[in-house]
């Protein structure tokens, strides 16, 4: 298996650019099915949640053409059809449900494989499958499949339980196609979600975010193609901003949205870091000594889950008892033992961990549990004395793009040994 070799670096310095966003991206690449015409994607970084996700895309109907170096998909979905259900990486990764409104509202049918489950937690879609319920789905589940079918979607009342970020794009997406108003209560408003929104706009939709987590969008029969840039990932800047406070650095992060990182912005002027929005993006340098803070995970506008694992790590040699809590997600803190392998003095209970600096990590032989997690060992890695081993990168690779070539720009000492090479040793 390939791996990362990360060495204990000083402090990173320099500029980093902030590739697109992840968690945009494929909520729009799913939006083009909403479509007969061409639409044009940019700042599609190359991760192999991406790659999936076009195979899926393929596989309902379009001609998908992506240039990696330009970061560029086109897609065209002249004609789609809703079976996707034998398309078994779509089993693992969960992004790829949101094909099912597109496809509903486009075809009158979708037929996919139930998501499978996730180390991090239940996942259910209970939420996105009531939504097309109330714009009218019928709902089948049976042989590990979830099949929704209607001929014409009806625009509805739908409150939330929780502002889950996938249902709300589901939903959005379906309604968007749909005949009448649909109100979307209890809405996740995370910046992704707003991107998704902003692309469905210009292809022709009418969808409002009325603010207090509603979320209206009024039907219209035909969509068109629309070209569109993908907003900065607000994670892979919050991973660098980590790493640059986990190693004293003094880093600009190119392009980053600085309404989009405030949450993270926060908690590290509270352990020692200024950050400061620039012409073109964000400055972040060390003011003090690291101090521990705590973090609570909460939807957006709160502070996000997917950069909780990150902090962990800069929790772990920050003076002081620094305590989590993980409102999101019910088992997200697989990074917990791996720090402690690299001498991390971290208790959990339920969903609070209770991280008390240490004066030093060191280096140990790590496996990466899941995508986030695994950033946080890198991160980690950077501070460790001596070595540090971090397998199962995988994990990393579906969400960063370049990770080590970008950290050794600014100073780190990180390798990837690919797999092939390891079988010539
Ligand atoms: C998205 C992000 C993921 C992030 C998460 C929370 C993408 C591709 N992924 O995932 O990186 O960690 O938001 O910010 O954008 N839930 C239900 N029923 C449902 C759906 C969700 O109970 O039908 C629960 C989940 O179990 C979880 C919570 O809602 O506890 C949040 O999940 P959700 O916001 O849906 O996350 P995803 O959209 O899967």
């Amino acid at each position: 298996m390939s791996l990362f070799l990360v060495k204990k670096s000083g402090p990173l310095l320099g500029e980093v650019d902030i590739s697109g966003a992840k968690n945009a991206v494929l909520p729009i690449l799913c939006a083009c099915l909403l479509t007969d015409e061409k639409c044009v994607i940019n700042g599609v970084p190359p991760l192999s949640d991406v790659f999936i996700l076009i195979e899926i895309l393929k596989k309902a109907g379009a001609n998908v053409s992506y240039d990696e170096i330009l970061e560029r998909i086109e897609i065209k979905a002249s004609d789609v059809g809703g079976d996707v259900s034998n398309e078994h990486e779509a089993v693992k990764m969960r992004a790829s449900f949101l094909v099912m409104g597109p496809l509903l509202a486009r075809n009158g049918s979708a037929k996919l494989p139930l998501p499978g489950g996730c180390r991090i937690g239940n996942r259910p879609i209970d939420l996105h499958l009531k939504g097309f319920e109330i714009l009218g789905a019928k709902i089948k589940q049976e042989h590990g499949t979830a099949e929704a079918k209607c001929p014409k979607l009806l625009g509805g009342y739908i409150y939330l339980d929780f502002p889950s970020v996938g249902a709300t794009e589901n939903i959005i997406m379906a309604a968007s196609l749909s005949e009448g108003e649909t109100v979307i209560e209890n809405a996740a408003v995370e910046p992704e979600v707003i991107d998704l929104v902003n692309f469905l706009n210009q292809m022709g939709a009418s969808v409002f975010c009325v603010g207090n987590g509603t979320i209206k969008v009024t039907g219209v029969k035909k969509l068109h193609g629309a070209v569109y840039t993908v907003i900065p990932d607000r994670i892979e800047a919050g991973t660098f901003m980590a790493a640059a406070a986990i190693t004293g650095g003094d880093i600009t992060l190119k392009n980053a949205v600085y309404e989009h990182i405030k949450p993270a912005a926060a908690k590290l002027a509270e352990c020692g870091m200024a950050v400061e929005e620039t012409e073109n993006g964000i400055h972040v340098y060390p003011v003090g000594k690291r101090k521990a803070f705590n973090i609570k995970t909460m939807p957006f506008p709160g502070f996000p889950t997917d950069m909780q694992a990150i902090f962990m790590s800069v929790m772990t040699i920050s003076k002081g008892t620094s305590i989590v809590t993980e409102t999101v997600f019910e088992n997200r803190f697989l990074q917990a033992d791996e720090l402690k392998r690299m001498g991390a003095d971290i208790k959990t209970e339920g969903r609070v961990a209770v991280v008390e600096g240490v004066r030093k990590l060191t280096g140990a032989k790590v496996n990466a549990p899941d995508l986030r997690a695994g950033a946080a060992l890198i991160v980690s890695a950077l501070a460790a004395e001596g070595q540090t081993e971090i397998g199962e990168i995988q994990h990393i690779d579906r969400g960063y793009s370049h990770i080590d070539e970008k950290l050794r720009r600014l100073g780190a000492h990180i390798k990837r040994i690919e797999e092939e090479k390891e079988g010539k040793k």
